[in-house]
């Protein structure tokens, strides 16, 4: 039983003039005008508890979207039950149905869902149409389809059978239920990580970050719409702490599958270790954490290029990407080139909301991210070893905005240099020319994290030297090109280090962790 080979989801532009683009306007323009009640979904519920908390666009934060309620620990209880009771219904229907299911999903999204996804992904998330439009439309509609492909290459690996022997592997699911905990940042993520369980065979409780509710109630309507079973997913608002005291002491916790912050992670990391005589299975970890993601520019580099690679890779989506290039070594004889064009790209960036498709640039995601990039900004504008050459203005009045802000660094361990920051910061060090096995040290030693970079060179030998000597600096590595943007079945994503288990989303890797294989040996 093959599935047919699927294709990336083509990606629109929504420029000036096209159909895509009024079709995006009117909708943002609909749910703007409306109050949407958002409950949590658990089996066949829908709960509303009445606690409920607004739902503001972050570029415009007194403007009500709706609203949302959140859950205590019995919700979390229910949500367990309910993943629990649904388990062996899902787990026996044959995997072809599984798919069927979300291959209907991404349909959905990649049609009359789009402008919806993309709207609310917009306005809760402030993101501008195009990098909404990778990030939930299309980058979501191609996990759900490549996930089937790699699903169906894992059922066919079957170990070798002797004569009158047959041997054959089962590709269980996990025995009890899966923990999905999302992040804000994408939608598409925030929609595989239940989903890739689910498919195959799991049930799943799943917590998105509070400031992501508002899209994954949508992606929610499209997993109802598209028939997946009540209990199969259970979508619950709760705090971290509440949500964790019941799921990571519960004896059929499975597994988590989790993209979020380097200490959140370690610290449940730690807390599955304490609870681990609790469960009936070592639970599967696994996790896309933090990120100091690097582009490194030799002195053969095409300084323009350079200079498009940081404008791109640290401001898209306002740095919000853990992949973003927010430490940048640039060799001193092509410095000025370098600065000379990022500072006209800089220039050229408009910011606003989103719902003005003329802003590349948005707002940062909530009140807490504003004061801790603004803490970063400050603490550089007082510093005798770094100077803010662009940007550095805050402005929290209507929305959470901050300026692509450009560092420059005496001090390659300063600490915009090693700290994650996760918005539109991005600090330079200038070093010379003739220091690029020291540099490539540098890089490779001034941060824990090791998830995306960057090298830019036209000498193929310098290139091989980067490539060999930063093999552990990053899971995701790349040439003459900026360090953010994967695409499902193109560039598995993920990286090691404090960065994450690296079980590459957008790949088979991935979807291994969410099975337990059975043998089976029949004698004839
Ligand atoms: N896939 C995203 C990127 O590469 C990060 O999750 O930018």
């Amino acid at each position: 039983y093959k599935v047919p080979v699927p294709k990336n989801e083509p990606v629109n532009s929504y420029a000036p003039g096209t159909p895509e683009r009024a079709s995006l306007q009117a909708k943002l323009k609909e749910l703007r005008s409306q109050e949407v009640d958002v409950p949590m979904y658990i089996g066949a519920e829908e709960v509303r508890t009445g606690k409920t908390h607004p739902l503001n666009p972050p570029h415009d934060h007194q403007h009500k979207l709706g609203q949302f309620h959140e859950g205590d620990a019995s919700h979390v209880d229910q949500a367990i039950k309910a993943a629990l009771a649904a388990k062996q219904e899902w787990a026996d229907l044959h995997w072809q149905q599984r798919a069927a299911v979300f291959l209907k999903a991404a349909d959905l999204i990649a049609g009359p869902y789009r402008d919806k996804i993309n709207a609310a992904t917009m306005l809760g998330q402030s993101k501008n149409a195009y990098q909404a439009e990778i990030d939930s439309a299309c980058e979501l509609a191609d996990f759900l389809r490549f996930n089937v492909k790699y699903m169906t290459e894992i059922y066919e690996e079957q170990p070798y059978s002797p004569d009158g022997i047959w041997n054959r592997m089962e590709y269980r699911p996990l025995e009890g239920f899966v923990f999905a905990l999302t992040p804000f940042n994408f939608t598409a993520i925030a929609g595989n990580l239940p989903s890739s369980a689910a498919l195959m065979g799991n049930t799943v409780v799943w917590k998105p970050a509070y400031s992501q509710i508002y899209s994954a109630n949508v992606v929610m309507e499209i997993f109802r719409e598209a028939g997946v079973p009540d209990g199969v997913i259970n979508l619950i608002y709760v705090d971290g702490p509440t949500v964790g005291k019941k799921v990571f002491t519960h004896p059929d916790f499975a597994g988590i599958h989790f993209t979020g912050s380097t200490a959140v992670f370690q610290t449940i990391w730690k807390t599955i270790g304490e609870n681990i005589e609790t469960y009936k299975s070592y639970p599967r970890i696994v996790g896309e954490t933090g990120g100091k993601d690097f582009i490194l520019a030799h002195k053969t580099a095409d300084a323009k290029q350079v200079a498009t690679a940081i404008t791109r890779g640290a401001f898209e989506y306002q740095g919000q990407k853990c992949s973003a290039a927010s430490r940048v070594y640039v060799a001193n004889n092509i410095w000025d080139d370098v600065k000379k064009n990022l500072l006209a790209d800089i220039k050229d960036i408009k910011m606003g909301g989103p719902e003005d498709f003329d802003n590349f640039f948005n707002a940062v995601i909530d009140r807490k991210a504003f004061d801790k990039i603004k803490g970063y900004i400050d603490h550089a504008k007082e510093s005798n070893v770094a100077e803010v050459i662009a940007g550095g203005e805050c402005d929290d009045s209507k929305g959470y905005f901050i300026q692509p802000t450009v560092i420059v660094t005496k001090d390659p361990q300063y600490v915009t240099m090693q700290e994650e920051i996760f918005g539109p910061v991005v600090t330079i060090y200038v070093y010379e020319a003739e220091n690029f096995d020291e540099t490539l040290t540098l890089v490779d030693e001034t941060s824990p994290y090791a998830l995306t970079g960057a090298i830019f060179s036209n000498d193929r030998y310098i290139i091989e030297k980067a490539t060999k000597r930063l093999s552990q600096a990053a899971g995701n590595f790349y040439v003459n090109d900026k360090p953010t943007g994967a695409v499902v079945n193109q560039n598995p994503f993920g990286g090691a280090r404090k960065s994450g288990t690296n079980d590459k989303a957008g790949s088979k890797l991935n979807l291994l962790r969410w099975c337990s294989a059975r043998m089976v040996k029949e004698t004839f």
